[in-house]
């Protein structure tokens, strides 16, 4: 497993992280099979697996859950758990912006009640900063989320971020304070390639982008969007198949199949 502690010497090795999402035991153990470095269960399965709008409703009982799952997925493909990517849990809105207190205790029970070793968060406001510094003495690796945070959604939308230079150096600025504060990464969402570059240069823990273009020290995409089963892509996720409407064909060729005259169950007579 690649823990927290390596991520800085990958940087420095410059070999780049490759990290995808999962929900549930069979999205785990595909992304696991295919030998990512590191599973994100991520709060986007509020939309992806839950059928939410943002990503806001989820609760942490439900990142819990998933969690779990995943953890499974892998563990039925990778017998070894030294083997196992690191699965990184995204801490839920709400879970950890009330007090560090409360930062603590769902962060401890992600660690405890489940088979993640990392935390996400989004955001460096000064209140984050503090958690993370909490998590991060009281034993918990954390991972840092800047420029579009869904869970900031009615404030952001799912428009592209820093685009002027006030916003560019505002965002450096954070970036810095998360890894003074002890993140071992920084996800970088749907900021401009420039951006990304910059801050690949010049900070230490890897920069980890989505939609942020290529210079970056590794990526994470969705991968519900990575393989088309979602009805809408975010701009910067080009799928690479599309199983939505694979899945669909299928699914519809057999209902019409079921129905066909051909089907002995189609003539059969009631055994009442
Ligand atoms: O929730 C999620 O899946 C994420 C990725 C988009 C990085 O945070």
């Amino acid at each position: 497993m690649l823990r927290p502690g390596d991520w800085l010497s990958r940087k420095q090795e410059g070999a780049p992280l490759a990290l995808l999402t999962a929900w549930d035991a069979l999205s785990g153990a595909w992304v696991a099979a295919a030998g990512v470095d590191a599973v994100l269960v991520g709060d986007s399965l509020a939309m992806v697996a839950l059928g939410h709008a943002t990503t806001l409703p989820v609760t942490l009982d439900e990142m819990l859950h998933h969690c779990r799952a995943v953890g499974r997925g892998v563990a039925s493909v990778i017998a070894d758990p030294a083997a196992h990517p690191l699965l990184i849990c995204d801490l839920p809105f709400l879970s950890y912006q009330c007090s560090a207190d409360e930062a603590v205790a769902a962060a401890g029970r992600v660690l405890k009640q489940s088979p993640a070793a990392a935390v996400k968060l989004e955001g460096a406001e000064p209140e984050t900063l503090v958690v993370i510094d909490r998590l991060v003495r009281s034993g918990i690796p954390v991972m840092g989320h800047l420029g579009l945070t869904p869970q900031s959604v009615h404030q952001l939308g799912y428009r592209r971020q820093a685009t002027d230079p006030v916003a560019q150096q505002r965002l450096v600025t954070q970036a810095e304070a998360l890894q003074s504060a002890g993140c071992f990464a920084l996800v970088l969402e749907h900021v401009p390639d420039t951006l990304a570059q910059r801050l690949q240069l010049q900070l230490a823990v890897p920069v980890i982008g989505i939609g942020a273009g290529p210079h970056c020290d590794g990526q994470v995409l969705v991968t519900a969007d990575l393989l088309g089963m979602t009805p809408r892509q975010p701009p910067f996720a080009q799928p690479l198949v599309n199983l939505r409407p694979q899945a669909l064909e299928a699914l519809s060729r057999w209902v019409t199949a079921q129905r066909a005259p051909t089907n002995p169950a189609a003539s059969a007579a009631p055994h009442c």
